[in-house]
């Protein structure tokens, strides 16, 4: 069985003041009238011979993603709800063991990212789908544009099956100077943070590398909360797991690691720029949302989720209104919305 594991954990404060700590990234509409967890969703429904998801999310977003997916006629194999946010790697160890008596492979796919071209993504996925069958674990590969330092990158190593690649090395998240050096060498793809692999390899690696992780999680498993397709992991049990990336605990050190390279259009929207980048744009290269009445302006993403937004004669600029902030700021200067974060947090 290929089985869509669905991560909606997390939080991300990047696209403040919409993304909070209460309404993560994947519950927002951007690039498309539906959430980013409902285009996942669909996103994993539309793959050939896909089972039911199982979707990984956090407890006290529970009601809000049964109502997401259920608005878009989603019934997942199973709901794993995290009583407390661990990173990936328990999670991932928790759709894992949840899965393996089947011979499963799992598709990880993370609930805060677009993919424009849905149907070139669900072709490599099926290009993949033999190696991680022989044990392979796959990841799969954007061509990088800038030495961002918010990534995984992957070295390419030889060809094992046409386009697909034998991964000589993983690099999560570099220092700034490695980034530069690794863009300029030109043979390192971008990590777009989905995995195609059998369970059973999973906890394999798992174990190598974190011995007492498993354990702890099938113990978290089995002493928690149980019913129908809704687990809760014994909370206590669960607190006590150290919080580790999949990436960092199992990528960067795994054997026998293939990467699918792929163009689908894909973008974890880390900023308002890379936002409105994906969103549609008209002729003057504006990305509108909500209410909102611009004239003579160019380069602006404006969205509104309250009062009305007329502006006049600006350009390149990111306008964002909910019901008590408005942020401004120069779309190149994005990446700095952080220090806004922080003031904020600071003044209130
Ligand atoms: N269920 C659950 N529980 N999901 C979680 C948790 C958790 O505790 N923590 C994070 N997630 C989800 C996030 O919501 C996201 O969908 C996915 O797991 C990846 O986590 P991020 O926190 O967004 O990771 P990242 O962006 O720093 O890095 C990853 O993604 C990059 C691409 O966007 C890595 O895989 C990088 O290598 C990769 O380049
Ligand atoms: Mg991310």
């Amino acid at each position: 069985q290929l089985i869509p594991v669905i991560l909606s954990g997390g939080s991300g404060t990047r696209l403040w003041p919409l993304s909070t700590e209460q309404t993560p990234k994947q519950f927002l509409p951007l690039a498309g009238e539906k959430s980013l967890l409902q285009q996942t969703v669909l996103r994993a429904r539309s793959i050939r011979h896909a089972a039911a998801p199982i979707i990984v999310a956090s407890q006290e977003h529970e009601r809000r993603v049964i109502a997401e997916l259920s608005a878009v006629g989603c019934a997942p194999s199973r709901l794993l709800l995290k009583p407390i946010g661990r990173n990936t790697a328990p999670a991932l160890a928790m759709a894992a063991l949840e899965s393996v008596e089947e011979d499963n492979l799992l598709l990880v796919m993370p609930s805060d990212h677009v993919i424009r071209n849905v149907e070139a993504f669900g072709k490599a996925v099926h290009r993949a789908l033999s190696l991680a069958e022989v044990g392979w674990l796959v990841t799969f590969g954007i061509t990088p544009d800038r030495p961002a330092t918010g990534y995984g990158y992957i070295h390419m190593g030889d060809s094992l099956s046409g386009p697909i690649c034998r991964v000589n090395r993983f690099v999560e998240k570099p220092e700034a100077a490695r980034a530069e050096r690794m863009l300029a060498e030109g043979s390192y793809l971008w990590n777009a943070g989905i995995f195609l692999l059998r369970s059973d390899r999973l906890l394999e690696e798992l174990s190598i590398q974190a011995p007492t992780l498993v354990g702890s999680v099938r113990k978290a498993l089995s002493t928690g909360h149980r019913e129908a397709g809704r687990v809760i992991p014994d909370r206590a049990t669960f607190a006590a797991i150290e919080a580790q990336s999949i990436d960092y605990l199992v990528m960067e050190r795994a054997s026998r690691m293939a990467v699918v390279p792929v163009d689908v259009g894909w973008s974890d929207i880390g900023s308002w720029d890379a936002l409105h980048e994906v969103e549609t744009r008209d002729d003057s290269d504006n990305a509108f949302h909500g209410d909102v009445l611009a004239l003579d302006s160019q380069g602006c993403l404006i969205r509104s989720d309250g009062p009305r937004v007329a502006a006049l004669g600006i350009s390149d600029l990111v306008i964002v209104a909910t019901e008590d902030v408005v942020l401004v700021i120069p779309r190149e200067r994005a990446q700095e919305v952080r220090r806004l974060v922080r003031l904020a947090a600071e003044t209130t």
